[in-house]
């Protein structure tokens, strides 16, 4: 079940909230996010750095914070940010939230001040690349196991005690 629209106001207020930590002092532009994870609010902002493509999206270090919390799904997104329009998740945080969230998750994002645009995780990112991808061609390298994927060689040198290089 969805998560109620009670909770969703909550969560939108939470990103609103922690968007007044947002440390952006190189772009000036401030977001905040929450994710919803196993019941909890985790809220966190946008960090930015002077080395700048070491800046962290707000989206993101809030799913960090619900997954270091021990969390491994996300039920819903609140981000806040913008001015004239709302600003919705860039597109590495939608495949960061893809990872944890399922694709009906709803995903709602607004300015400070305005009506909240509202999406899901699979509109905003549709045909998303993901975990069963990985484990499919897992399943297709072992049908075809005549040669061993290299992470398998790598699993089986080590059983076996012996070094290997990686290569
Ligand atoms: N930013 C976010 O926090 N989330 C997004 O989805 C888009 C962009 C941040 C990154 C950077 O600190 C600032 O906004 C301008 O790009």
């Amino acid at each position: 079940m969805p998560p109620a629209k009670p909770v969703l106001a909550r969560l939108l207020r939470a990103a609103a909230d922690v968007r007044r930590n947002a440390y952006a002092p190189y772009s000036g532009f401030q977001v905040g996010a929450a994710v919803l994870a196993g019941g909890r609010i985790y809220a966190a902002c946008n960090v930015e750095n002077s080395s700048f493509p070491l800046g962290v999206c707000a989206e993101r270090n809030a799913v960090a914070m619900a997954v270091a919390a021990g969390e491994k799904r996300v039920d819903a997104l609140a981000v806040v940010g913008g001015g004239a329009r709302p600003a919705a998740p860039c597109g590495g945080c939608r495949q960061v939230l893809a990872e944890f969230a399922p694709a009906e998750a709803p995903v709602i994002y607004a300015t400070p001040t305005g009506v909240p645009v509202a999406a899901t995780v699979g509109a905003l990112l549709p045909s998303a690349f993901g975990p069963a991808d990985l484990k499919a061609a897992e399943r297709g390298s072992r049908r075809s196991s005549a040669a061993p994927s290299p992470g398998k060689r790598r699993s089986a040198a080590r059983a076996r005690g012996s070094r290997t290089t990686g290569r």
